[in-house]
């Protein structure tokens, strides 16, 4: 579902919460304090997005796994979410999946306690997610403030590359760059933002780059002011854009950040390019301009990439330039 369409599902509910709710619903994992511990929360499951059975299921892992991260913390234990039907599929497809899936969460250090599973004609997989946030400090959407710079720690484009895919146009071997970031946990992604004292943080998944800096301005009182030459994209995500090929969920992103947008000169490719929706994308953060000396060391230290793509300006929306 687009942004808008979740916005208005949950608006005028009466949720129950307790004193012990530091954060609900809104941000990319809910966080519960308990017994003087901070806890995470998190469930997401996707459709298959490549055709081998364990990339997906690595795949789909990793995503999961992603949203504790982007608050700062550190998963414990999950539990798989499965929609599949034996008519339809070999069962050794399913536990290819669920390889990929094992592989993923022993090197996240994360217990699989158990799951669930439903007859589904088209297959679903995913974790439902608990983490702990050791020191306390937990990351979210809403502080970001002006003068802070903009990282982002993987290219863009995936949607784009999933859906060239579907249609047969290139095949898993073509876009290994991007499978391998795919499979890359934000683990260090997170610890890079938390060393860089980050004020606001979130990853970038199904409403695309554009979607969730509007999201974090938005909610931090602030405006994102991106430099479109200064974002990593897949060359193929490009070629293939400019062919005309990208998912609905690209326009459905963009117009709804489009009213909240200053555009300064994007052409249409490089806007839709910039609202593809996402599959375990990297960590979007801000952090205060005075840590940029130690960026490049942390980066060595932690064996990661990450892009400065903008600044925080006074303002609302979005400002983008290239
Ligand atoms: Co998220
Ligand atoms: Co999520
Ligand atoms: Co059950």
């Amino acid at each position: 579902m687009g942004p808008a369409d979740l916005e208005n599902i949950v608006k005028g509910l009466e949720l129950y919460s307790d004193e012990r709710t530091l954060l609900g619903i809104g941000d990319d994992a809910g966080v519960y304090l308990y017994g003087g511990s901070v806890f995470i929360h998190t469930v997401d499951f996707i459709t298959p997005i490549v055709n081998d059975p364990y990339l997906w299921g690595a795949i789909s892992a990793t995503n999961s796994l992603s949203d504790v991260y982007a608050m700062g913390g550190i998963p414990l234990n999950a539990l798989a979410v499965v929609g599949f039907n034996s008519c339809d599929m070999d069962i050794e497809v399913l536990r290819e999946v669920m390889r990929g899936c094992t592989d993923k969460l022993r090197e996240a250090k994360t217990v699989l306690l158990g799951g669930h599973t439903i007859d589904d004609r088209e297959p679903k997989f995913g974790l439902a997610v608990m983490g702990v946030c050791e020191d306390g400090k937990y990351l979210t959407q809403n502080g970001a403030r002006v003068g802070d710079l903009i990282a982002l720690t993987k290219p863009i484009g995936v949607g784009i590359l999933t859906k060239a895919i579907k249609e047969g146009k290139i095949k898993e071997v073509d876009i290994q760059e991007a499978i391998d970031y795919m499979l890359a946990l934000n683990d260090r992604s997170a610890i890079l933002a938390k060393r860089l004292e980050s004020s606001s943080c979130t990853d970038v998944t199904g409403f695309g780059l554009l979607g969730h800096a509007w999201n974090i301005a938005k909610k931090s009182g602030v405006r994102f002011s991106i430099d479109f030459s200064r974002v990593p994209i897949y060359d193929e995500s490009v070629f293939f854009i400019k062919q005309k090929l990208y998912p609905k969920g690209a326009l459905d992103n963009y117009n709804f950040v489009r009213e909240h947008t200053i555009n300064e000169g994007l052409e249409w490719w490089q806007l839709l390019i910039l609202s593809d929706p996402n599959t375990s994308g990297g960590l979007l953060f801000t952090f205060p301009k005075d840590r940029l000396p130690i960026m490049n060391e942390e980066l060595t230290k932690l064996h990661i990439k990450a892009w400065i793509i903008g600044e925080v300006e006074e303002g609302e929306g979005l400002r983008l330039y290239r």
